[in-house]
């Protein structure tokens, strides 16, 4: 083997994350990586931010028993609560979810952007700055998301119930004539059928996996932590869940084993 072909952590607390686990093989293909979805405490949304850091914690100690090289925090509620605790405890690389309020800020032409998040992500400091810095000459029309996550964690992505939940938030957003909505949620993503339907087109979605997964790569590139070695232009993937991993299950089959070549796909308990 050449570089450090120890696995990419990377854990939500639930199955949203997987929308970034998908941009990450797509940039890093010859990487192995291991999953931690912790469904067992699944939403984190409103949870205190105390309670989200030793959720974390105890993942990221987990993810480094398991040889895990980067951890990739792929849930916006866990990065604004606990980001700077794990950056601060552990000496491996952790890359977090951006707010993605910058691209979404400078690309307006309507000078009102949107944004869904939790009331976790919304409350975090990262948040709070982002916006103060880029969107200070912006009209953000931004929408606590709840309930959102269990409609995907129970299969209901594309749902009348999501649809209904979604025209709540989504249409005083285009009220304020948005021309970006912003998915500072990783579970959003798996919405997006629905939100293209109802969304006018001259609204695009900004979600921040594409440049999370990049910038994984420039920082594992930068600490000399990439696997050189070329799988056979395969993946190996192993999931972990605190609670059942029947819905992983299915959203990787939909989403993740059709879009690439995973040769290993392993599900377990823990
Ligand atoms: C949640 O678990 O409530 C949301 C996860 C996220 O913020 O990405």
């Amino acid at each position: 083997m050449s570089g450090n072909c120890n696995p990419i952590g990377i854990f939500d607390s639930g199955a949203g994350g997987l929308t970034v686990l998908s941009e990450l093989v797509n940039v890093l293909p010859n990487e192995k990586y291991i999953y931690f979805a912790d469904s067992a405490n699944c939403p984190y949304g409103s949870k205190p931010a105390e309670e989200i850091i030793n959720l974390s914690d105890k993942i990221t100690r987990f993810l480094i028993t398991k040889g895990c090289k980067v951890i990739v925090v792929a849930c916006n509620t866990a990065t604004a609560a606990a980001i700077d605790y794990l950056r601060n405890s552990y000496s491996i690389p952790f890359i977090g979810m951006e707010p993605a309020i910058k691209p979404a800020s400078q690309n307006t032409k309507t000078k009102s952007i949107g944004v869904l998040a939790t009331a976790g992500t919304f409350k975090g400091r990262l948040y709070i700055e982002t916006s103060r810095k880029y969107a200070a000459d912006v009209n953000v029309c931004y929408q606590v998301g709840e309930g959102l996550v269990e409609l995907v964690e129970s299969g209901k992505a594309d749902s009348p119930e999501a649809e209904q939940l979604l025209h709540r938030y989504i249409d005083p957003m285009v009220d304020c004539n948005i021309d970006h909505l912003v998915l500072g949620c990783t579970h959003y993503p798996f919405l997006k059928p629905v939100l293209e339907r109802m969304l006018p087109n001259h609204v695009t979605i900004v979600d921040p996996a594409p440049a999370v997964a990049l910038q994984t790569k420039r920082v594992a590139e930068n600490n000399g932590l990439l696997c050189n070695q070329n799988l056979v232009d395969s993946t190996s993937i192993d999931f972990y869940s605190s609670s059942n991993t029947e819905v992983l299950k299915m959203l990787v089959e939909m989403n993740i084993r059709p879009q690439y070549r995973i040769e290993d796909l392993y599900f377990n308990n823990v």
